[in-house]
């Protein structure tokens, strides 16, 4: 007997139609608890490689592997039920072939099941997104600053902010939409071209610094949060969970330290009708 959720997870096909309506809210997470959170107010859960340094403390997304982008998105699948999760392609897990890009694909849907992938790169993954949807692998694009390139762009540093920087950037969107992709991230670049690229194109664009007339909109979690040290200029931060939990973590410390924690709401009496009489150990009577 097939088994069905009350809920039906959004799909691909869904955010594809949301093209030109409701702006799509999208958002990463990493971990079951948050994507619990997250998952009631967005259409999409991105588990990005940004994990590397959220999560990692890494300096780029260079070392992420393919094994854990599986591990966190199994935990976002588990922790979800409504959001469309797509998992980031990791550096070196897609860019030598499109035979490669398809195993790590495959094994990203098959080992979270997750509902699509991203990947970075516009013009020169045309041919490998194509070949990807045509396997059935729904795609997510990634053009404008793409961090995985961070070795050879040499800094985190936003893209089209002259006007004769557009025309690459434009082929590349254009390029990703032609090849099947379902949505486009579109990650610091000039405004009027974030504003440009959504007018031109056919799928969703999802703006993270780019336009507010993009389709959508993308963050990553912790920093919209307040919790990481050092953000772009396109975050805002929407909370500031850093000084709270240093506050808990500074009370639990001293509670623990003063030994007010654990108190006797947080320690286990025995039941009454367990506690029995000791035997009486005599002297000289060994402990078995
Ligand atoms: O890895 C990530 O979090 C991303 C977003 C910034 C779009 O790719």
């Amino acid at each position: 007997m097939a088994v069905q959720n009350e809920i039906r997870r959004l799909t691909a096909p869904d955010i594809r139609a949301r093209k030109g309506g409701e702006p799509l809210v999208c958002l990463t997470s990493y971990h079951a608890h948050t994507a619990r959170i997250v998952d009631s107010y967005c259409d999409v859960i991105l588990v990005g490689d940004s994990l590397g340094m959220v999560m990692h403390g890494l300096e780029t997304t260079i070392p992420v592997t393919l094994d854990m982008m599986i591990l966190q998105g199994h935990a976002v699948m588990r922790g979800s039920k409504r959001a469309l999760v797509t998992v980031d392609m990791p550096f070196g897990s897609y860019e030598a072939s499109k035979e490669q890009a398809f195993a790590s694909a495959a094994r990203i849907l098959k080992e979270t099941g997750c509902g699509a992938i991203k990947i970075e790169g516009g013009r020169r993954m045309e041919q490998t997104i194509a070949f990807l949807v045509e396997r059935g692998v729904p795609v997510m694009g990634h053009v404008g600053l793409t961090p995985q390139a961070i070795n050879t762009i040499g800094s985190f540093r936003a893209q089209g902010r002259d006007e004769s920087d557009w025309a690459p950037i434009e082929a590349d969107a254009r390029a990703v939409a032609d090849a099947g992709a379902f949505a486009v991230v579109l990650e610091a670049i000039a405004e009027p071209l974030g504003r440009r690229i959504t007018e031109q194109i056919a799928i969703p664009t999802i703006g993270i610094g780019a336009s507010a007339a993009c389709d959508g909109q993308i963050l990553v979690l912790e920093d919209m949060l307040g919790l990481s040290p050092r953000v772009p200029k396109f975050v805002k931060r929407f909370g500031e969970l850093g000084p709270s939990i240093e506050q808990a973590v500074r009370s639990y410390a001293q509670e623990v330290r003063a030994r007010t924690f654990p108190s006797p709401d947080n320690v286990y009496s025995m039941r009454k009708t367990s506690v029995t009489k000791l035997p009486d150990y005599g002297k000289g009577t060994s402990r078995v």
